[in-house]
């Protein structure tokens, strides 16, 4: 998958006769899954069509501070433009829009925008040989590189001049592909490796009963699409569940018993640099399973039941240098009691769920959290979806790596 799946683009065109390599720009954007929103300079519509752009970006496309035609909306805004935007990409860039940006001479709603973003900002070239090789050219790259952007190499060929040299915008598919590399050079957690233990555990009866519970599997899987796309290697031990992932970064590892996720766990261990157990794991299982199906001949029936291995209190055990996140799900005295478990199983952080919140717990989209670490500082969050839990903890994450 894409680092700029779900990302949102900001594509700034100005008047070079590259501009015409805007459409396949824009459908390479949404192919690789992101939002598409348009700028143009009024130069640039002599070489491309705003109804092109709109078309393919299925957006409106900006050109103006505001619209003569439309009576009731005349502003467009290119501070919320910018601020709309997670990457803004100018291209093409000519060496009068480079010089505008450089000098802050804010003259069209594209320079405006560029001056009020916030995100990430790519420059793609595109002059004639001796523009692009000249001291003001070179001193504005410079210069807007110093500022934080990042400027798109121009290629070497046929100019529109007719002479042959560098000066070409690159591209379409090596600008996507210099950007996703980029942005994945910068992802926060590259080279992290993170186990997480995901979904409900079933424990057989006999051949066709189990003591299961139910989790649906979401926060795990939330949490590791989250991880992987900030950049991490995701090792995702499943219990049972219908949850999807998309991440090609995300490794499965599918179990049924707590023992089967036991032994997945410590396979992989020693390997990661976090762990968080998200699983909701069976405490206890049937000490005998029955091979042949129960018949029902007594008016009561008892099953003998043998505790599980706790995984994260073992994983806890053997910590080295690994981050070790755990949940708990209380009823009452919930503070105390998840800190009583960070204490029992070694853990970095808990995230902690009360059954007493409204929205919060199994097969709910959403969970209410309160985050303890184990110098037991407390952080309570509002009610929000399991996506959005799943960045706080990684944001958590995040933050650790950074602080050592
Ligand atoms: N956990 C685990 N293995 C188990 C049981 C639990 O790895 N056999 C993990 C869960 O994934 C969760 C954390 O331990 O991250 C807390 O589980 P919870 O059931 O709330 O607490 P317990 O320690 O089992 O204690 P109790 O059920 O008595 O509250």
């Amino acid at each position: 998958m894409s680092v700029l799946n779900g990302k949102k683009i900001l594509l700034g065109i100005s008047g070079g006769i590259a501009a015409y390599k805007t459409a396949s720009l824009v459908r390479l954007f949404i192919k690789a899954g992101a939002h598409v929103q348009v700028i143009m300079t009024p130069a640039s519509k002599d070489f491309i069509t705003p109804l092109t752009l709109s078309t393919l970006s299925k957006n409106p496309v900006f050109s103006s501070f505001y619209n003569k035609d439309d009576e009731n909306e005349k502003w467009n805004n290119h501070v919320e433009l910018a601020l709309w935007a997670d990457v803004m990409v100018i291209a093409p860039a000519t060496a009068n829009t480079l010089s505008k940006m450089t000098n802050g001479t804010c003259d069209n709603l594209l320079v405006a925008a560029y001056l009020s973003a916030k995100c990430p900002v790519y420059f793609a070239p595109a002059m004639d040989l001796d523009m692009y090789k000249h001291p003001s050219t070179t001193w504005n790259f410079d210069l807007l590189m110093q500022y934080g952007n990042t400027i798109i190499p121009a290629e070497s060929g046929e100019l529109a001049s007719g002479l042959s040299g560098e000066g070409r915008m690159a591209e379409p598919e090596n600008i996507v592909a210099f950007i996703e590399a980029d942005l994945n050079s910068k992802l926060p957690l590259k080279g992290k490796k993170i186990l997480i233990t995901a979904g409900p555990t079933y424990e057989a009866i006999d051949p066709v009963r189990f003591i299961g519970n139910h989790s649906s599997g979401k926060m795990g899987f939330d949490i590791a699409e989250c991880a992987a796309n900030l950049g991490a290697t995701v090792i995702l031990i499943s219990g049972p569940t219908h949850c999807k992932f998309i991440n090609s970064k995300i490794r499965l590892v599918p179990v049924v018993t707590a023992h089967e996720m036991y032994v997945a766990c410590h396979d992989y261990y020693s390997d990661v640099d976090v762990a968080i157990a998200a699983a909701a794991v069976a405490d206890y299982k049937p000490k005998h399973i029955a091979s042949q199906k129960i018949k029902k001949v007594d008016d009561n029936f008892t099953i003998e039941l043998a505790k599980t291995k706790d995984i994260l209190k073992s994983l806890g055990v053997k910590k080295k240098n690994q981050y070790l996140i755990g949940f708990a799900l209380e009823t009452e005295n919930e503070i105390e009691n998840a800190k009583l478990k960070i204490q029992k199983k070694n853990l970095d952080l808990i995230v902690l769920n009360s059954l007493r919140d409204e929205g919060a717990g199994f097969g709910k989209p959403t969970n209410k959290v309160t985050f303890i670490d184990k110098d037991f500082a407390i952080e309570a969050l509002s009610l929000k979806s399991k996506e959005a839990v799943a960045a706080d903890i990684l944001n958590k994450i995040v933050k650790h790596f950074d602080s050592i």
